[in-house]
């Protein structure tokens, strides 16, 4: 059943800038963003049948939707090599990653094989809009929108994520298998992370229209069961500790660079002859202590910029087109009147207070009043409108703007 091609392209909205955080959804199964996040949030799995009203009521009316995306587009798309993408299949297990030549791709109906085609956000502006949906949940903690598109029978196989994904049904239908087991043992003769022992627990055939959240650690299995089957996953990620501990401290070591205070020489002028030589001098411990008192690198604040940063580095894949943004500074200026200025799909903003970090670098400290609050906007709506200083030319927001992370 190739209904792709009898079915109308949805159109999905952009979620509004202040999302009701106490209002029933349809996207959450009608409970609100909040009751999700106390109930579910990564706690349990959610069925949402009828997510995206609009496949059920066009349904009804005769005129059904398919995907925002074409399988053509989407083949179009996986020989780029700015994309990641990966092509699976079953029967047996093989894979091999992108970018794929038309050619290497299995026509919609041949049975058991999968595409995979991560960051989609920044591919197609159906997928952003549908990424934007999901800004109740905090940016650090969002990865990205991925789009799988199989033949009947296609999928990755039984495992298990170790993060949290919301599973759109976008064309066709995929039976998804889940269970809670704690054996999550991996087969260690196959090339993909498949699981050894998979025990279904709850089974569900979903429509388009359709979503199945999943938190970390739930074991599922995804099979189409159309040709041109879609499922576009909503994920997020989540850090150790450890990455998150050491990038903070690369950084805040990083940061001592700038303090000349630190450039003076250790002095011991209050040392006494001592007895045990090889003993690290208490000198030193008492002096190093008090350094770390007066820095706060005893206080978890010290070491948030870092962290904030580093959480806001784009993905290593992504691709800013700086060259596409040729406007000249007061041209820029001009446009930025007229025109909302927003973040590119794959740019990464994050807050810490009014600190505003872009793509890993600090945006408004030592920058005028007005382009601290043009990144305050941009962080909180992913675009700005206004007026900026004339001499905008060399500000933060000029400059990413050049780079690509920000677009007209
Ligand atoms: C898919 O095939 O779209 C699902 C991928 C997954 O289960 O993580
Ligand atoms: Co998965």
């Amino acid at each position: 059943m190739t209904s792709f091609y009898l079915s109308k392209p949805y159109d999905p909205p952009q979620a509004p800038q202040n999302l009701p955080l106490d209002r029933p959804w349809a996207l959450l199964g009608g409970k609100s963003p909040q009751q999700f996040m106390k109930s579910y949030w990564h706690k349990k799995p959610l069925l949402v049948r009828g997510a995206i009203p609009a496949f059920e009521l066009a349904k009804k009316l005769g005129e059904p939707l398919g995907s925002a995306i074409s399988p053509e587009d989407l083949f179009k798309i996986a020989g780029d090599d700015a994309v990641e993408s990966r092509l699976i299949q079953a029967k047996p297990w093989t894979f091999s990653n992108g970018p794929m030549k038309k050619k290497s791709i299995p026509s919609l109906e041949t049975p058991d094989w999968t595409l995979l085609l991560q960051g989609m956000e920044a591919r197609h502006p159906a997928a952003a809009k549908v990424l934007s949906w999901f800004r109740f949940i905090p940016d650090a903690r969002l990865d990205d929108l991925m789009i799988s598109i199989a033949g009947p029978g296609g999928g990755v196989g039984p495992h298990f994520d170790s993060y949290d994904v919301f599973l759109i049904q976008m064309s066709g239908r995929r039976r998804w298998r889940i269970s809670k087991q704690t054996d999550l043992s991996l087969n260690p003769n196959l090339p993909l992370k498949i699981l050894q022992n998979f025990k279904v627990e709850q089974e569900w055939d979903l429509e388009p229209g359709d979503m199945l959240y999943l938190p970390p650690h739930i074991a599922h299995d995804g099979i189409a069961l159309d040709a041109g089957c879609q499922t576009w996953s909503v994920g997020f990620r989540a850090q150790s500790y450890k990455e998150l501990l050491q990038e903070g401290l690369w950084r805040l070591a990083e940061s001592l660079e700038n303090i000349p205070e630190l450039e003076k020489r250790f002095a011991d002028p209050q040392q006494r002859a001592t007895r045990h030589a090889e003993q690290l001098p208490e000198e030193i411990i008492v002096q190093l202590a008090n350094k770390l008192k007066d820095l706060k690198l005893d206080r978890v604040e010290t070491f948030l910029p870092g962290i904030t940063a580093y959480l806001s580095e784009p993905k290593p894949q992504a691709y800013f087109d700086g060259m596409a943004n040729n406007l000249a500074p007061e041209e820029f200026t001009r446009q930025l009147a007229k025109q909302a200025l927003k973040a590119h799909p794959q740019t990464r903003l994050l807050a810490l207070g009014s600190v505003i970090y872009c793509n890993g670098e600090d945006m408004t400290s030592n920058q005028a009043a007005q382009i601290q609050a043009a990144w305050r906007a941009l962080a909180a709506n992913r675009q700005f409108q206004g007026s900026i200083p004339k001499n905008g030319a060399n500000s933060s927001l000029f400059e990413a703007f050049e780079a690509g992370w920000l677009v007209f």
